[in-house]
């Protein structure tokens, strides 16, 4: 009998004879969903919405934090969740939001940042004038500056909670960035810097909050057909296809659009492994994107 340790893990031991192995693996999360809270912004729509289904499926109870209140309180009433209208720039909203699911009596532990807006404006239009300064900040405000926002009250409300391990772990916070974070495109000044500033809070953000056990990781999406892409070729169908078709192409593979399920399938995954921190991790098929 023999017994092989892989990379000084006493926790994966290869033991057999001579033609006979068996993989022992030990592991239990301590960031177990079941019986907990998780905040979702952005979770009336798309990958909120998604990642919302997914981690009550897993037993959590999910507050939906939307601006769309209509259908941010069907995804709520579908899930066992509750809804709470939240504009992700607004303190005393997302401090509600984030009450709500401490009010539960189940620990809050997941804290996702999904609430965003897309834009389109060159730096300097074909006419000569310069990007409009209050579409830049508002596109800062919503996307970098709410996404602080409820990173930073929610890690506040997760320290307060005993810790769900002997590591002494409280919490994780999943940020949406995007692809457009690191390589954007003409005409994506201010959604790339948005995005690029959620890329840059990911190390400091999991360095200040290692102290109260709380982890960080950062998403960046490539293309995932959600209604973001609905108003897009004016609302019709063939055009939209055949839109869609066309965003398709540079991906590497699967060479088709990413799927909400697929994206809320990552965050479970970086929830329940308990050394996934401080990273930025692309979600694309592989596709990188070129100027235009
Ligand atoms: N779909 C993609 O291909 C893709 C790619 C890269 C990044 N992203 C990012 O993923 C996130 C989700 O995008 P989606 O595709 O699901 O879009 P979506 O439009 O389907 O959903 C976005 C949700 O955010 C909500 N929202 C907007 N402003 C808000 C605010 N101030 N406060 C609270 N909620 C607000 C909207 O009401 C909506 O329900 C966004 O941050 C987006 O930039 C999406």
């Amino acid at each position: 009998m023999a017994h092989i340790l892989v990379c000084g893990s006493p926790l994966l031991a290869v033991s057999g004879g001579r033609n006979r192995f068996q993989v022992a693996v030990s592991y239990a999360p301590g960031m177990e969903l079941n019986g907990t809270s998780a905040i979702v912004t952005g979770a009336a729509s798309g990958l909120g919405e998604a990642t919302a289904r997914v981690l009550a499926a897993a037993g959590a109870f999910v507050v939906v934090a939307d601006v769309n209140d209509e259908a941010g309180k069907e995804v709520a009433e579908s899930i066992g969740g509750t809804f709470a209208h939240t504009d992700v720039t607004d303190e005393n909203q997302v401090s509600e939001a984030v009450a709500a699911a401490v009010s539960s009596g189940k620990p809050l532990r997941v804290a996702v940042n999904c609430a965003g807006i897309g834009f389109a404006s060159r730096t300097v239009g074909r006419d000569g004038s310069p990007h409009d300064l209050s579409a830049f900040s508002r596109v800062i405000g919503i996307n970098l500056t709410g996404t602080f926002n409820v990173l930073r009250i929610a890690a506040s409300a997760m320290a307060k909670a005993q810790p769900a391990d002997a590591d002494g772990q409280r919490g994780v916070i999943i940020n949406t960035s995007s692809v457009a974070g690191i390589e954007g495109q003409t005409g994506q000044i201010a959604y790339s810097a948005s995005k690029g500033g959620i890329i840059g809070m990911t190390v400091p953000a999991a360095r200040d909050l290692s102290v109260i056990g709380v982890r960080v990781n950062t998403i960046c999406p490539g293309i995932i057909e959600t209604p973001i892409y609905k108003s897009i070729a004016g609302g019709d169908p063939e055009a939209g296809r055949a839109f869609l078709a066309k965003l398709a192409e540079p991906i590497v593979f699967p060479r088709r659009l990413g799927q909400p399920a697929e994206f809320g399938h990552l965050v479970k995954s970086l929830i329940e492994n308990d050394y996934m921190n401080a990273e930025v991790i692309r979600f694309d098929g592989g596709i990188r994107f070129q100027p235009k």
